[in-house]
């Protein structure tokens, strides 16, 4: 599967709010071993800069607006904007990204790994040459 923004249902109204759900092999194209979040990411900050040798990711923007630019080892770059709760964005393995967040972003990520230093490859020409 290349990266692609998958929409998740939301159960509820706008009267009594929303509920979405995630669930590995239905939803999520893998089996779920990690899930971690971040926020309070300042506006000017530039996050990410790294690409993974193995790690599927799905990422939510559960709050706020965040933008990620892609790039794959052929050279194709694209932008994927999360602004509704119901977008995730699917990253295989092997995408190089940049991510910028809304001063109320908080990023919720589903992995398919645990966390694992060598997994990442933090040198855009490493992972152009890999
Ligand atoms: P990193 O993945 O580089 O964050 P980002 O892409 O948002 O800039 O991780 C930031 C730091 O957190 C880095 O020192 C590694 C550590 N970290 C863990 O220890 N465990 C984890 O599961 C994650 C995702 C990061």
């Amino acid at each position: 599967m290349k990266p692609q923004i998958i929409t998740f249902d939301n159960i509820g109204s706008s009267a009594l709010g929303y509920i979405s759900v995630a669930e590995e092999q239905k939803n999520v194209p893998f089996d779920i071993k990690r899930v971690y979040w971040t926020y309070y990411t300042p506006q000017d900050v530039i996050r990410g800069g790294h690409a993974h040798k193995k790690l599927q990711q799905v990422i939510f923007a559960v709050s706020g607006t965040i933008t990620f630019n892609t790039e794959d080892k052929e050279g194709k770059k694209e932008t994927f904007i999360l602004d509704h709760p119901t977008k995730g964005l699917y990253l295989p393995k092997l995408i190089w990204r940049d991510i910028k967040f809304s001063h109320n972003a908080v990023l919720l990520c589903l992995a398919s790994e645990l966390y694992e230093e060598s997994d990442y490859f933090r040198d855009f020409a490493e992972f152009k040459n890999y």
